[in-house]
Parts: C-alpha cells; structure tokens; sequence
C-alpha cells in the first residue's frame, strides 16, 4: 500500500477526528513533507479533509467516496478472502471482471466502480450507472462441482443478501420482483445480472461473473426519462459513508450465504420477500402477455404460474409485469 492510501485508511477508520500532521507522520512511518503531500494528493481525489491550525486534519464524516479502505473498515472475517479492487469509472464492472476470470483472476476477485459508461441489464439492457449515487459490483465466483441448475442459487443469494443489506443500512423494508429485481418503497433500487462459464466437457460450472448495481442516493440530473416511473434509491437523500457501507453489507451478507449457508438458508428468505407470489401477474411471453396467478416459487428459484384457462407452467427465465 502507497502512502496516500494508507493515509486513507487513518482517516476512514477515524473519520471526523483531527490528527497533527506530527502524530500522522509517526504513525505512517513517513517524513511530515510526504503527509502534506499525501493530504493534497487525497483532497485532489474529492476528500474533504480540513486542515485547522494547532489541531491538524481531519477526513470530514460527509466524504463518501468509494474505496478498498471505505468499504474494508465494515467487512467481517467471512471477507477475508475478497480481493477489492476500486475504480472511480469502468465502461461495465462485469465486462472487467469476465476478462479478469478469463485470465484466471481468483475465487473472490471482487471489481467495484463509482460510475459505467456501459452498464449493463439483463436481457441486452443498459444499467443507468451515473458517478456519486450509485455502487456497481461484480465478483468472480468459482464454487466448485456446480452444475447450471445449481449457478442459479448464486443469484438467489444475492437477491437476499442485497435486501439483508440495504435493510440493514437504511432500515427499510427490500422486496424481490422475481428474478432479481430488489424494490423499496415500491421503487427499483437494484439489479443483478449473473454471467457464467461451463466446461465443455463435464458441463459444470468454469466461474460466475455476480454484478449488482445499486441506486444508493438519487441522481444529481435525476433518473433518465424511460426508468423515471419505476426507478428509485436506498437512501432519499446522501447519507454519511451510505456508499461504502452498503457496498460492505452486501459482501457481509452475500459471502455468509456463499461460504455457509444451506440452501433451504436463502430460499425461503427469499420466497418471504416475493412481491409476486400470490400476486396477479402478467407473463410476457413472445406476442401478447398473458394473466397468470403466481402461485410459489421452487427451490431453483423457478416461478410456478397458473394461467386463467387453468393450465400451469413453471418459468425459469422471462419476463413478467406486475402492477406494484
Ligand atoms: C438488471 O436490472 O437488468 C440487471 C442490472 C445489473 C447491473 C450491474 S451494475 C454492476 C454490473 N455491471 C454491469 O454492467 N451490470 C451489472
């Protein structure tokens, strides 16, 4: 670690305290000349960090930039072998994780980014990813002896997780629209968009590449026009270290799940946060949508639907339209 980030790592875990540039040269090991420089490097980046006369710096508790030392001051040991890696900007974090997996990057390598410039949804759609309010994450997974009806627990758990997280920073309620659709107050806060690899031989499971976008406070220029009615945040205003935390929570919740959970652990978690089931939906199927009861959803996560003619179905994948 470089000077300035461990000097970021100082102030994140004490944010809102002063320390003389004396102590921090100390401390770090460093001449008082390379804390200035560290401090105006840090400040350079968008920290707030006051410099007061006879008491020193202080990292202001409103800075919420996300970074490794923002988000690993919340982590649990059940992280410890998470390898973050942030970046103020990326075209899509799960485009950079798949050639990270690709080239071999480990179980856990985990990418986040402060904004996309081509984020990416489920079924070829954009993901409305702008700078400031929102947290967009991917991490290569590579549990092992998967099979494909088995990857799409990955997902599942992360349905949870992410409404375990968001419950946890904000104290509002997370609702899943199946598949993967995570609503608070009635408004989509978070995507996921799970991408896998199989051998070709055996058919199991290479590596999953897990990406999770959430609106953490609402956009400076607002959301665009065609998302404007169903689009919402976790937080309704900025929220102090609201990007960090809720980054950490989700990997809290999400490797608790990953690296112990039974299955029956995050299924029925899940099923309790349906906002479909038991629910009149529409299941938009190629031509015209068709009315349909949502009547329970199955351990692979699959939707069980009874259409008005009385037939059944169980859908793995598609569309549906709810009104919510
Ligand atoms: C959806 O709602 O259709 C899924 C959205 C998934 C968005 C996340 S943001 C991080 C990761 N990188 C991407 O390009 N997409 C996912």
């Amino acid at each position: 670690m470089g000077t300035k980030e461990r000097l970021l790592s100082l102030f994140e875990n004490h944010k809102g305290i002063f320390f003389s540039g004396e102590d921090i040269a100390e401390k770090l090991g460093i001449s008082r000349t390379a804390v200035w420089k560290a401090v105006k490097a840090l400040q350079e980046g968008g920290y707030q960090i006051e410099a007061v006369r006879n008491k020193g710096y202080c990292l202001s508790v409103e800075t919420d930039i996300l970074s490794v030392q923002g988000i690993q001051k919340y982590l649990k040991e059940v992280c410890s072998a998470l390898t973050l890696t942030v970046m103020p900007s990326l075209d899509s974090t799960n485009t950079f994780a798949r050639e990270k997996a690709a080239a071999g990057a480990p179980d856990g390598y985990t990418v986040i980014a402060g904004s996309q410039t081509g984020g990416r949804g489920r079924r070829g759609r954009s993901f409305y990813s702008p700078s400031g309010s929102g947290v967009y994450m991917s991490l290569v997974l590579r549990p092992r002896h998967y099979s494909s009806a088995q990857a799409v627990r990955l997902t599942t758990m992360a349905a949870v997780a992410a409404c375990e997280a968001i419950e946890a920073v904000s104290g509002k309620q997370a609702l899943i629209k199946w598949v993967n659709d995570i609503y608070v107050e009635g408004r989509k806060v978070c995507g996921i968009l799970t991408e896998a690899s199989f051998g070709l031989e055996d058919g199991f499971l290479e590596y999953a590449v897990l990406g999770i976008g959430f609106n953490v406070t609402p956009p400076a220029q607002g959301f665009p026009e065609e998302i404007r009615d169903i689009a919402g945040s976790v937080f309704s205003r900025k929220e102090n270290d609201g990007k960090n935390r809720l980054a950490a929570e989700f990997l809290n919740h999400f490797m608790t799940f990953y690296c112990t959970a039974q299955e029956t652990d995050y299924i029925e978690n899940y099923r309790q946060r349906s906002l479909v089931l038991g629910r009149e939906i529409q299941v938009l199927l190629p031509g015209r949508p068709k009315k349909a009861a949502a009547l329970d959803i199955d351990n692979s996560c699959r939707l069980i639907v009874k259409y008005e003619d009385g037939t059944t179905d169980c859908l793995s994948s598609g569309e549906i339209s709810i009104k919510i």
